[in-house]
Order: C-alpha cells, then sequence, then structure tokens
C-alpha cells in the first residue's frame, strides 16, 4: 500500500513538474510570427454585463483611454437583465462623454456566451475583443498590441497575460506559473486557456465555429481551442497584460472556474486537432482532468496501510501545507475535483454575481 500511495504522489507531482521544465524551454524560443506594426483594423469590443453597475463606468473609462483611432473602434454593452440598473448606467456614461456605445439587452439572463453571441450578430469589426467588466488593461497600447499579433494571417486568436488587483497572495503565486505555461504553450502552437479580461477573435473565425459556445461555461478558452482546432494559432502574448478584481467569496469563486475548465477540457478532447497543438492540449487535459485525483489516492492509500511510516508520511504531507506554493497547488487540486463533482448536477451557466470591490481583493 505504502508503495502504491508513493506511486500515485511521485506521478501527481512530476507530471506537472515535467511538463513546466519542458514548457520553460520553450520560452526561449522566437515566436515564428510576422506581425506588423501600425495595422489598425476595425475592432468591436464586447463588454458582457450581469449586475455589474458598480463597475461600468470605471469599465468604459479604462476603454476609453486605449489608444485606438475611434473611427476604427466600436463598443457594445451586452446586459442580461441585470436588475441593479447596469445598462442603464452605461447609456448615461454614454450621453455624458458623448461616447458612441451600444447596448443591447436580453431580456432573460441564459448565460454569458449566449448574451455575446447576440452582440456578435451586431459587431462590425474585423476583430472582435471580448472584455469582461471587472478587469482593466493597465497599458493604453493594449488594442494597438493586440491587432499586431492579429495581422499575422496564421494567428487567429489573442489572449492577455493576467494578474489578480491588489497585494499579492495566493492567487498571484498561482498566476505566475500559469502564465509561463501560457506563454511556452502559446509557442508551441495555441494555449488551451484563454481569459475573459481580454479574448480577441478574429471575426470571420468566430463565424465559421458557429458563434460563442454557449453549452459551457469557459467559453473564452473553448473558443479559443475551437479556432485552435480549426488551424490557427491562439496564443497568449506577452506584451498584453489584463488586472482582474478577485472576489471576497474566493473559494466558490474558484470552484465555478474550475467546474467550468472541466467542462471546456472534457468537450475538447473530442476535437480533431493540428498535430502541433496536441501537447499543449492533452497535457493541459490530463493535469486538469486526471492529475488532481491521483494526491486523495495517494492519501487515502497511506491511510489505509496505517503503520506509523504510512501516517509520518500522511503527517509530511499535511505540515507542508505551511509552504505557501504547495498550498495553492493542493488549493488547485480541491477546486478542481470539485468543480468535477459540482458537473454532476449543475452546469452553472448563469453563475451567481460575486460581490468584488473596485480597490479589490484581501488576498
Ligand atoms: N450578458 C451577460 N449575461 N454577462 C454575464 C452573464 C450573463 O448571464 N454572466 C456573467 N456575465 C459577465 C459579468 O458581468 C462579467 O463582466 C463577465 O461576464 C465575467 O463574469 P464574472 O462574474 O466576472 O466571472 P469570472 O470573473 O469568474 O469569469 C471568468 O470565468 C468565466 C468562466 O467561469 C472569466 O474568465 C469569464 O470570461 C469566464 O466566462
Ligand atoms: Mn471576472
Amino acid at each position: 500500500m505504502i508503495q502504491a500511495a508513493a506511486a500515485l504522489a511521485a506521478a501527481h507531482f512530476a507530471a506537472p513538474l515535467a511538463y513546466y521544465l519542458y514548457a520553460k524551454r520553450w520560452l526561449r524560443r522566437p515566436w515564428d510570427v510576422e506581425a506588423r506594426d501600425g495595422y489598425t483594423p476595425y475592432i468591436t469590443i464586447i463588454v458582457p454585463t450581469y449586475n455589474e453597475a458598480p463597475l461600468i463606468e470605471a469599465k468604459l473609462d479604462d476603454i476609453a483611454r486605449q489608444d485606438y483611432p475611434p473611427d476604427k473602434l466600436q463598443i457594445i454593452v451586452v446586459d442580461s437583465a441585470s436588475t441593479d440598473g447596469t445598462p442603464e448606467k452605461a447609456e448615461r456614461w454614454a450621453r455624458q462623454r458623448r461616447a458612441p456605445l451600444e447596448v443591447l439587452r436580453e431580456p432573460q439572463r441564459n448565460g454569458k456566451a449566449h448574451a455575446l453571441n447576440l452582440a456578435l450578430r451586431h459587431a462590425r469589426g474585423d476583430i472582435v475583443v471580448i472584455t469582461d467588466a471587472d478587469s482593466h488593461w493597465p497599458d493604453p497600447q493594449t488594442l494597438r498590441r493586440a491587432a499586431r499579433w492579429l495581422s499575422d494571417p496564421t494567428i487567429g486568436a489573442v489572449t492577455c497575460l493576467k494578474r489578480p488587483a491588489g497585494r499579492r497572495g495566493v492567487e498571484a503565486t498561482y498566476r505566475d506559473y500559469y502564465n509561463v505555461l501560457r506563454l511556452a504553450e502559446s509557442k508551441m502552437w495555441a494555449t488551451p486557456i484563454f481569459h475573459g479580461e481580454l479574448a480577441a477573435f478574429r471575426k470571420e473565425l468566430l463565424e465559421k465555429i458557429g458563434g460563442f459556445p454557449a453549452h459551457l461555461g469557459a467559453d473564452d478558452s473553448h473558443t479559443a481551442v475551437l479556432i485552435a482546432a480549426s488551424g490557427y494559432r491562439a496564443i497568449a502574448a506577452e506584451d498584453l497584460h489584463c488586472v482582474e478584481l478577485v472576489p471576497k467569496q474566493y473559494w466558490r469563486w474558484r470552484v465555478r472556474r474550475a467546474q467550468h475548465l472541466v467542462q471546456h477540457f472534457a468537450a475538447s478532447l473530442r476535437l480533431k486537432t493540428p498535430r502541433r497543438f496536441k501537447l499543449p492540449l492533452y497535457a493541459e487535459a490530463y493535469l486538469h482532468l486526471v492529475n488532481p485525483w491521483l494526491l486523495p489516492g495517494a492519501a487515502a492509500s497511506l491511510a489505509a496501510s496505517g503503520g506509523l511510516p504510512a501516517l509520518a508520511l500522511l503527517g509530511a504531507g499535511l505540515a507542508a501545507l505551511l509552504y505557501k506554493p504547495y498550498r495553492a497547488w493542493v488549493a488547485m487540486q480541491l477546486y478542481l475535483m470539485a468543480g468535477a463533482v459540482r458537473n454532476l448536477w449543475t452546469r452553472d451557466l448563469a453563475w451567481r454575481k460575486e460581490e468584488k470591490t473596485a480597490t479589490a481583493s484581501r488576498r
């Protein structure tokens, strides 16, 4: 039993470590893209909202700070039956600023992707940029930079690297590790994880894949994977940064996001994909769907084998939780398992609004 536990634990930690070390080698490689400076296609920015009244004006101000030709920018807020006056606030912002803004309203809430598809039908841009209301882009050149990457005909989608607002904590530790993987995977071919804080897509490709996938929660990542599966690169770029607010109910938020990632990877396994995309896709699918379960498997076999050495090992595993990176890792595994289980009774496509404050997180 103790050998079985050791094997499970070794496999659990070795697989992500090996992938991470392999990925790091890719970081040094060139991008292999031909991007054109000064490329300014027509862009449609879509902000999906559900009860974002405290944040919507700051979000629109942030977009307005972008250095991009105004005549090449369409901004759409698509709201799904908010009860806190979000669309009215957006309209007032547009009147006061005399800024062209289209506010679309869904009479009923059917989830974010459903709303994005409504907005997509109104989009005139060659490029469609999705951005969540609770995020911002620190650099005014963000749109220009995103457009520059998309000037390469092999790139179909681009996303940002993200960091949490506020002081550094577990969430930030987790982000450092993940951003390395996102960049490395992007250099391999495409990353299967995109961010709703900034996800830019070529519109013709969105239309080709039939719009945003409304049957699962991680619309941002799954759209990127569908585009990568159709033969285009979907990348996270090193010069695109976004900041997101971390809600107070951290644990519930993480479980829901994990739940959506599980839905996304399970669906991605059914796709036929280009050769260069197989490694990042299958590695991430394994890390999200299978690898977490080896950890309780190891703990259970230790507990079952009883005896002093086994219990001492179990105790050491628990004591190591005092070490922050290890704790962040274990927490992530728990979120993924909780998410997989929760998927058995709900897909949570119209999720509970979490409370976030503009000054952000305590974590
Ligand atoms: N129109 C509309 N309709 N917008 C919605 C709905 C809806 O039913 N539900 C959520 N939104 C909006 C929110 O107002 C926000 O602007 C954005 O979608 C993201 O929602 P958050 O509540 O901030 O969720 P998050 O920060 O955890 O979202 C992340 O994970 C999601 C998947 O779990 C982001 O990466 C999202 O892009 C991703 O879809
Ligand atoms: Mn958010």
